[in-house]
């Protein structure tokens, strides 16, 4: 049977302040009225029984999910005892798919993703779920890479497979997580790229072999996790386990690494809403090239993003800045370097 696992744990650093780690970014709406975690679901519902779809996320996060989708299925929450990255959440998501279901075909998706067309994307979900149905191949959803993007990861196309198919699937030759900029523009003008989506359609079995492959010391975790459940220790084994696991996401952990990758190239419309910088994209300039929310006001400023809640925010003669005001954190940051928020939050420390 067909399974859909939205991860919803990860705490959308990228995002902050507006992103926080107690309210991270797929609850939040910034293309509104919806919440992104909201809007993950109800697409995802027009091709999977809602009883087959999953939701996985840490246990600080229950409360919000409950609250944002009421629909969701008492059992259909899969609960981690702590943050451990996409690796973790998608194996130990994968143990339970398939205790319950041993030929489970899971389509993976994240909860932070902008699709226009969704017509399109159920018609490229269903191919992938048909190949994975009948071969033991990972499957990734691409997209043509239009900037030199250093936040996603760069699939290399190899042979087309079967002319048939209504949507282009590739082999994958190889797949690069995050390059730095002189890298990925390398990738943009070779043109055989495409970035990955980070959504997954696979077989359960057929990922838990590659775990046991390329992620040994994660597998054992696994194995151990899925004696553990329906005991009475199920969950002190999966906190004990989750310990253990150095975190380590699914493109790092098995797309980098697995030989048996392919690739359907999508044409739905799709964007990450993962930094400041994203906001660009669906916020509204001015004639001095500001995108703004809130109050702003300003004189000889130029191209900055700027988002507040209360109170007004005033600016002379600055250009190319980010500036976010919430209640208890104001952030000034040249557009440039949006994605060093997350540094700037590792040297914050833990709370912010
Ligand atoms: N349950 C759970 N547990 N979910 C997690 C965890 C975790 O430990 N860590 C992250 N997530 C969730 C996030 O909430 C998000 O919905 C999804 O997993 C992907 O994580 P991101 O942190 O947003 O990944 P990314 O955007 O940096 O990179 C991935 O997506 C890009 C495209 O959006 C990669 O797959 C890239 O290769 C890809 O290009
Ligand atoms: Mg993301």
């Amino acid at each position: 049977m067909n399974y859909a696992l939205i991860m919803c744990g990860g705490s959308g650093s990228r995002f902050w302040p507006k992103s926080r780690k107690a309210y991270p970014k797929q609850f939040l709406n910034p293309l509104g009225p919806d919440t992104m975690l909201q809007s993950t679901f109800s697409r995802i519902r027009n091709l999977i029984p809602i009883e087959n779809i999953y939701v996985v996320t840490n246990k600080n996060y229950v409360d919000i999910i409950r609250e944002q989708l009421p629909e969701l299925g008492e059992d259909n929450l899969i609960v981690e005892p702590m943050q451990k990255e996409t690796a973790t959440c998608i194996g130990h998501s994968a143990v339970r798919l398939m205790k319950k279901d041993s030929e489970a075909v899971m389509v993976v998706l994240p909860s932070d993703h902008h699709i226009e067309n969704e017509n399109a994307f159920i018609t490229t979900l269903q191919q992938g779920m048909l190949i994975a149905e009948n071969s033991k191949h990972l499957i990734t959803i691409g997209v043509k890479p239009t900037r030199p993007e250093t936040a996603y990861g760069y699939i290399q196309i190899g042979k087309k497979i079967d002319e048939e198919w209504p949507i282009d699937t590739y082999k994958v030759r190889r797949f690069t997580e995050k390059p730095n900029k002189e890298k990925a523009a390398e990738f943009i003008e070779d043109g055989r790229y495409l970035w990955n989506s980070g959504m997954f359609i696979w077989k359960a079995s057929s990922l838990l072999k590659q775990y046991k492959k390329h992620l040994p010391e994660i597998y054992e975790s696994l194995k151990a996790i899925r004696d553990g459940l329906g005991t009475d220790n199920e969950f002190s084994i999966l906190e004990e386990e989750y310990e253990k696991i150095e975190g380590i996401s699914i493109d790092y952990g098995i797309m980098e690494k697995s030989k048996d990758v392919y690739v359907i190239e999508c044409n739905f419309g799709w964007d990450d809403i993962g930094n400041w910088t994203a906001m660009e994209r669906y916020m509204e300039r001015d004639e001095w090239g500001n995108q703004t929310k809130g109050i702003f006001f300003q004189m000889d400023s130029r191209d900055c993003i700027v988002c507040g809640e209360k109170r007004l925010i005033a600016a002379i003669g600055v250009n190319d800045l980010i500036i976010v005001d919430t209640d208890d954190v104001l952030l000034i940051c040249r557009r440039e370097r949006d994605q060093d928020i997350k540094e700037l939050l590792s040297k914050l420390g833990e709370n912010v």
